[in-house]
Parts: structure tokens; C-alpha cells; sequence
């Protein structure tokens, strides 16, 4: 294999509880997380010397040098693979096709990252085992292990910890979502920053909450996103992607992750698909994305 393409799981949060602080100012996480096609896509190609070029609607400025997280990923596992297994990484050119918006909390960067792990694993033959990905990805951030997991299996999970202990939900209810984002970026710290309360309840799911899709609605309804209040301080923006959502027949509409996108849980594939269409056309400027989950 001289080549391989790997295209990310976009990561929504259904529901984010934030139950508690760390003394290394991390926070402890109860969130129930669901997967979407489709994200990014990374290839990776052995050449010559390291490279990076990226494209894509959402490319144009990002850092192709250290700044950039994918770069950070190459040298990571490059430092893992020398110093546990004597062995040397080629060189890789890189290319990242950016569709999703930047810093908008559907694991876009982190889910970038990922696939770089995932994708050298198999296009280097390097056999690193499940465990040692994951011990990797959770270097680079403390969404990347989930996204590296969905590469594997994009079944729903319960992520706790500060992102690092998963729970694959089986036979969870398939959703028809549309994603929407105004166009701001919000830096995640910042936002986990301006949180006041850090101890709240956890999401206390059982198998019952999601035997269909009336008992996860039922159940979402009684959950939240700790992360919308201290979001909507430096987006409010945010209400009016919320309301939207809602006025073109989301059945329950939610901010994922640290925002600022939302998501809309709709009735079937074609109402999904009538209301991204719609929100569109009314704001041209915004990302809008009908999908449906994976697990
Ligand atoms: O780990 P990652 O770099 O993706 O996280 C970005 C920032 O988000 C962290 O520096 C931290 O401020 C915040 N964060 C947190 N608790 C988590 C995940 C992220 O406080 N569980």
C-alpha cells in the first residue's frame, strides 16, 4: 500500500454533563456522544520528505506546521513507534481536506489527528494494538481517543473521564440531524474557562433511555449541555441557530460539545433534508448539514 485515505466521524455531543474539576484544571465529563458521516478526509502517502497541504471549504488559513494538530500526531506516533519498537516511520506527505468548520465542537481537529494515527497504523504496517493508539491520541487531546474509537466502530458511546473511558451503546436508536453552525469559531478553553458551576449531576442513562427513539427524546429532554450557558456569553448567536432549528421542525434541538454548533434531531431523512435546504437559503452564510448517525 503506497497510499490511504481516511475520512473522520463527525463526533455530536447528544448531551454534555461536566460533573466535576481536576487538579490539572481538566474537567470530569458525562456525555453521551453519537457519530455522523461525514467529516474530514486526511490522505496520507509515503514520500520523500514530511508535507502537509490542506483544501476543502474550511482550509483556507490553517497552520501546515507544528501549530497544526495532524503534524503534532505524525510526530508523536513517529517518537512512539522509535523509541518502543526501534522502528522508523517513513516520510508522509499529508493532505487534509477540511469540510468541517473550525473550532466548532463536532471533533473536527481532534477527529483530523485521529485518522493520522489510525491511517499510519495501517498504511506503515505498524501494527500498534487498540491500546497504544489510544494512549497516543489522548497525548494530543481529550477528544481524540472517541474519534480514533469511532474509526473503528462509530456506534453511540458514553465518554466519561475527562473524555478517555468509553461505552459503546449498542443498538441505539438511528437519528436524522441537521448540524448548524453561524460561523463563529469558539475556542474550546475559553469556553470551559467562563463554566462557574463545575460540579453537577451526572447523566444517570440506562438501556431503557434509548430502547427507541420516543425514550431517548424523552431522556434528552431531561439532560443537558453544561457548556451552552458559558458558550452563549461569547456567542449568542447560538439562540438564534437554537431557534431556527426548532422553527423548521427539529424535534429537539441541542449545542454539541463546546458549540458553537447545534444539532437538530429530525422525524426522517427527508424532513432533515427540507430543513437544511431551507436554513440555507435564509442564511447562505452558515454551515448547515443534514446527516444521520451512525451506531
Ligand atoms: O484536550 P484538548 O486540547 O482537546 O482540550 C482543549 C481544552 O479544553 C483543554 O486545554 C481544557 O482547557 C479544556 N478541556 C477541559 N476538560 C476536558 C476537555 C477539555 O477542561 N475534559
Amino acid at each position: 500500500m503506497k497510499n490511504i485515505c481516511v475520512t473522520t466521524q463527525i463526533k455530536v455531543n447528544l448531551a454534555l454533563h461536566v460533573t466535576g474539576q481536576r487538579e490539572n484544571g481538566y474537567h470530569e465529563l458525562d456525555s453521551l456522544v453519537a457519530f455522523c458521516h461525514s467529516g474530514d478526509q486526511i490522505s496520507l502517502k509515503i514520500f520523500d520528505k514530511d508535507a502537509l497541504t490542506i483544501d476543502g471549504l474550511y482550509g483556507a488559513g490553517l497552520d501546515t506546521g507544528q501549530g497544526n494538530l495532524i503534524c503534532q500526531a505524525l510526530d508523536k506516533l513517529r517518537l512512539f513507534y522509535l523509541e518502543k519498537y526501534q522502528g522508523q516511520l517513513p516520510f508522509i506527505s499529508m493532505n487534509l481536506t477540511k469540510n468541517l468548520p473550525l473550532a466548532s465542537g463536532i471533533g473536527g481537529g481532534s477527529g483530523d489527528a485521529a485518522a493520522v494515527i489510525y491511517g499510519l497504523n495501517q498504511l506503515c504496517k505498524l501494527n500498534l494494538n487498540k491500546k497504544e493508539q489510544l494512549s497516543l491520541a489522548l497525548q494530543l487531546g481529550a477528544d481524540v481517543p472517541i474519534c480514533l474509537s469511532a474509526l473503528y466502530d462509530s456506534s453511540a458511546r458514553v465518554m466519561q473521564g475527562i473524555g478517555e473511558k468509553m461505552t459503546p451503546l449498542h443498538h441505539f436508536p438511528k437519528l436524522h440531524l441537521v448540524l448548524v453552525n453561524p460561523g463563529v469559531a469558539l475556542s474550546t478553553p475559553a469556553v470551559f474557562n467562563a463554566l462557574m458551576q463545575k460540579n453537577n449531576a451526572s447523566l444517570h442513562l440506562n438501556a431503557e433511555n434509548y430502547k427507541n427513539k420516543n425514550a431517548l427524546l424523552c431522556f434528552l429532554k431531561q439532560s443537558r449541555n453544561d457548556l451552552l450557558g458559558p458558550a452563549l456569553t461569547m456567542a449568542p448567536q447560538i439562540n438564534d441557530v437554537l431557534r431556527t432549528l426548532d422553527k423548521y421542525g427539529a424535534e429537539f434541538s441541542r449545542m454539541s460539545g463546546s458549540g458553537a454548533t447545534c444539532f437538530g434531531i429530525f422525524e426522517n431523512k427527508e424532513s432533515a433534508q427540507k430543513a437544511a435546504l431551507s436554513i440555507k437559503e435564509v442564511f447562505p452564510n452558515w454551515y448547515v448539514s443534514a446527516t444521520q448517525t451512525e451506531g
